[in-house]
């Protein structure tokens, strides 16, 4: 039996998950085959190439707060893995992102085209999957999948003229990232039959802790090199999408606390950062910079938020594992 992708308070509970992400990685593998050859390879490229299954974990951890053992919870953990699956095939294209789980990303292997047909072919499987659960899980679905697009668009097109730079990424990462993290802790409370208040909490939670996980995403970036991460360090550099590290950058370079310095290291990012040479230096640039531990320190404050909002659950092995999965989120290396 494999163990659970982050370290759990509860080892009891812990190895019960694990035994349940067997059975949601069994149903992966199911809900990814097809009947056409070239599809078939395609869409099980990424499940094969690994990934942290994080938030598959999240729904059966939260389902423990109910009846955690329910069939339906697994088909929601199936649900999160695909619907998060068919956007890093589409997340690669637009990032031009070479290496993905440790692999060549799909539109290396295939091209854009057939990149962003099997995102969709897995957003169509994650329906046909939700579908089973119900309307409502429906309706949750399509908003989830919403927010997470309009992320992604604002992400692309930037802060409008005179909005906060900071205040429009910490949106962008609600609804590109938190949203489905949120999603995740909200179906597994939901389908393990929880008071709806347990469920609203689930879903602060989610929220929160999504946020932390992208904000801890946006230093990793930098500071694990890519046999840890399996993505290619600094890709977000080269292609200039945005990231706190290099908001935050830009924000104090602008100010009165900005130095000579730190005008040189945005003049560093904006140059063309095509050349390894010239990337690495960029990269190693902002590790450097005291903008690293301030997102660091939001990522932990975002998840202290997360677990202030477990308040009201009552105290056990659930709860105590919740706490240690955002602990665990914002302290990892990959
Ligand atoms: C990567 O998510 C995409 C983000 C939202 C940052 P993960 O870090 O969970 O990726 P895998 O599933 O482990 O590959
Ligand atoms: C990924 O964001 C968000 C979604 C896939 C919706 P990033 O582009 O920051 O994630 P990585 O770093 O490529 O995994
Ligand atoms: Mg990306
Ligand atoms: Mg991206």
């Amino acid at each position: 039996m494999t163990s659970t992708p982050l370290p759990l308070a509860d080892a009891e509970l812990a190895d019960l998950l694990a035994g349940r992400l067997d059975l949601v990685e069994e149903r992966l593998r199911d809900a990814v085959a097809h009947a056409d050859v070239l599809a078939d390879a395609t869409s099980r490229h990424l499940v094969n190439a690994g990934g942290k299954r994080l938030r598959p974990l999240l729904t059966l951890l939260a389902a423990q707060l109910g009846e955690g053992h329910r069939p339906e919870v697994v088909d929601a953990a199936v649900v999160v893995e695909l619907t998060h699956l068919a956007t890093l095939y589409h997340d690669d294209v637009m990032d031009s992102a070479p290496v993905r789980r440790g692999a060549p990303s799909a539109h290396e292997v295939w091209g854009n085209q057939v990149a962003i047909l099997t995102g969709d072919l897995l957003f169509a499987r994650a329906s046909g999957i939700v579908a089973g659960l119900g309307p409502e899980a429906v309706r949750i679905q399509a908003a989830t999948f919403e927010r997470l697009c309009l992320g992604q668009l604002h992400e692309t097109v930037g802060p409008p003229p005179g909005a906060d730079p900071v205040a429009h990424y910490l949106q962008v990462l609600s609804d590109k990232t938190a949203s489905l993290i949120a999603t995740s802790a909200r179906f597994g409370a939901m389908f393990a039959g929880c008071r709806p208040a347990v469920v609203d909490t689930l879903i602060v939670y989610g929220e929160k802790v999504g946020v932390a996980f992208q904000l801890a995403d946006d230093v990793i970036d930098l500071t694990s090199d890519g046999d840890q991460t399996g993505k290619t360090p600094g890709t977000d550099l080269r292609e200039k999408v945005p990231t706190m590290p290099a908001l935050l950058l830009r924000e104090r370079a602008r100010g009165p606390q900005g130095t000579a310095a730190d005008r040189e290291l945005v003049a560093l990012l904006d140059s063309d950062l095509a050349s390894d040479e010239a990337l690495a230096e960029a990269v190693a640039g902002l590790r450097a910079h005291p903008v690293v531990a301030d997102t660091r320190d939001r990522a932990v404050a975002w998840a202290h938020e997360a677990v202030a909002a477990l308040g009201t659950l009552p105290p056990g092995a659930v709860k105590d594992s919740l706490v240690s999965f955002a602990e665990a989120l914002v302290d990892r290396a990959s």
